[in-house]
């Protein structure tokens, strides 16, 4: 078996796993874990498409010096992303390799000096521009904001590979696959999504800039920088975000509630029923103060529909709710059918709260709105049937 993977003859994978940060970005779990790829291209120059956090530096070490040649050492390393997923082995690596020039654009140089006080060995590179390694030539294409102001991916005419850095990427470790065609890429799925809705769907309109420009170029690999290379059918990524970054929903409802002594809950079972028996076979019900707020967003970009419930604590919105609700309005989520619902016993205020989310026009809001005083009657009940019977009419338009 090779020692080293390749993805093309020229092209080396250099990727590791990471199964054991608790939450990516000190927020996101990773119960399947996470990895970062790194990529060497080998030709005259030999060109390192990124490093990996630096925890992981002895294990990156060790696969760089497998993958190069005899005798030489690395002579570009392209700094695509500078948060410290990708670039947290970079000042080390520079220590053993003094010669390396560094390729990234101005916004990368600024944050090479105010990270790792780089301030030599820099080559500063504009949009479009290209770098010829002998047979190779890379092309760097500027993607702001996916995932950072910095961010740029990396095109090898030669061999057609499209280093993407954040984009199209996707949570979980490899499991001995690396390339599409020797995973079941089922299995990756919703992690993918997670991983998109998470960290780069606040910025989908720029991820949609980016995936525009691509459109005009001949892409055989597509070779992120988390999650497996795409050899296979690179499209099948590329058609995802393109999909997740239009934010357009499938058939199916998140019904997310908080509920202290199980009122509240009784209200979202009610709802989920009725969707569930006018056929929405999709439909995940979740309690806020079980279900961690990253799978809430992620399951909130698959879904057309979105049912929020919510108990009142201290006069307000349930804190959990209302972290939640914070995010999807900073995530600019567009495109979704709402339902809201609430309840108080002494003092309202959470569905007041929803229906200033509710009424900030970005959403299509379906009618009845819910509130009930302590424990839902049977006619709140019945109110919330009728919503689940509203939403799936209304998910069943075309
Ligand atoms: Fe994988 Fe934005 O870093």
């Amino acid at each position: 078996m090779d020692r080293t993977v390749s993805v093309t003859p020229d092209v080396l994978w250099l990727g590791v796993n990471d199964h054991d940060t608790d939450l990516f970005e000190a927020i996101w779990p990773l119960p399947q874990g996470v990895c970062y790829n790194s990529y060497l291209v080998v030709d005259e120059k030999i060109t390192l498409i990124d490093t990996v956090k630096g925890n992981y530096f002895g294990q990156f070490l060790e696969k760089i010096k497998r993958a190069l040649p005899k005798g030489r050492s690395i002579d570009y390393l392209v700094v695509n992303h500078m948060e410290p997923d990708h670039s947290g082995s970079l000042k080390v690596l520079l220590e053993l390799h003094p010669e390396m020039q560094i390729i990234g654009n101005k916004k990368t140089a600024d944050l090479l000096n105010n990270f790792y006080g780089i301030t030599s060995n820099v080559r500063v590179v504009a949009d479009s521009d290209t770098l010829d390694t002998g047979k190779h030539t890379l092309q760097f294409f500027t993607t702001p904001m996916v995932h950072w102001p910095e961010s740029m991916v990396t095109y090898d005419h030669t061999d057609r590979v499209l280093f993407s850095s954040d984009i199209f990427g996707g949570f979980g470790v490899l499991n001995g696959g690396i390339f599409d065609d020797e995973v079941n890429l089922a299995h990756f799925e919703d992690e993918i999504l997670r991983y998109f809705s998470n960290i780069v769907g606040k910025y989908s309109t720029m991820a949609q800039k980016a995936i525009r420009r691509l459109d005009d170029i001949e892409i055989a690999v597509i070779a992120p920088a988390h999650g497996p290379v795409f050899r296979k059918n690179p499209k099948y990524i590329v058609d995802l975000y393109d999909k997740w970054s239009r934010y357009e929903g499938e058939e199916g409802a998140v019904v997310a509630y908080a509920s202290m002594y199980r009122n509240t809950e009784k209200m979202a079972e009610a709802v989920a029923r009725s969707l569930a028996v006018e056929g929405i076979c999709c439909v995940r019900l979740h309690n806020v103060s079980k279900t961690h707020l990253s799978y809430l967003i992620r399951d909130t970009w698959r879904y057309k529909a979105v049912v929020l419930g919510s108990c009142t604590y201290n006069a307000k919105l349930f804190p959990l709710m209302d972290l939640f609700v914070r995010h999807l309005d900073h995530r600019m989520m567009q495109h979704r059918i709402l339902g809201i619902f609430g309840s108080y016993s002494w003092s309202g205020g959470a569905l007041k709260d929803l229906e200033g989310f509710a009424g900030q026009g970005k959403w299509n809001v379906i009618q009845p709105t819910i509130e009930a005083k302590s424990a839902p009657t049977e006619e709140n009940l019945d109110d919330c049937r009728q919503l689940g019977k509203n939403i799936a009419a209304e998910l069943r338009k075309k």
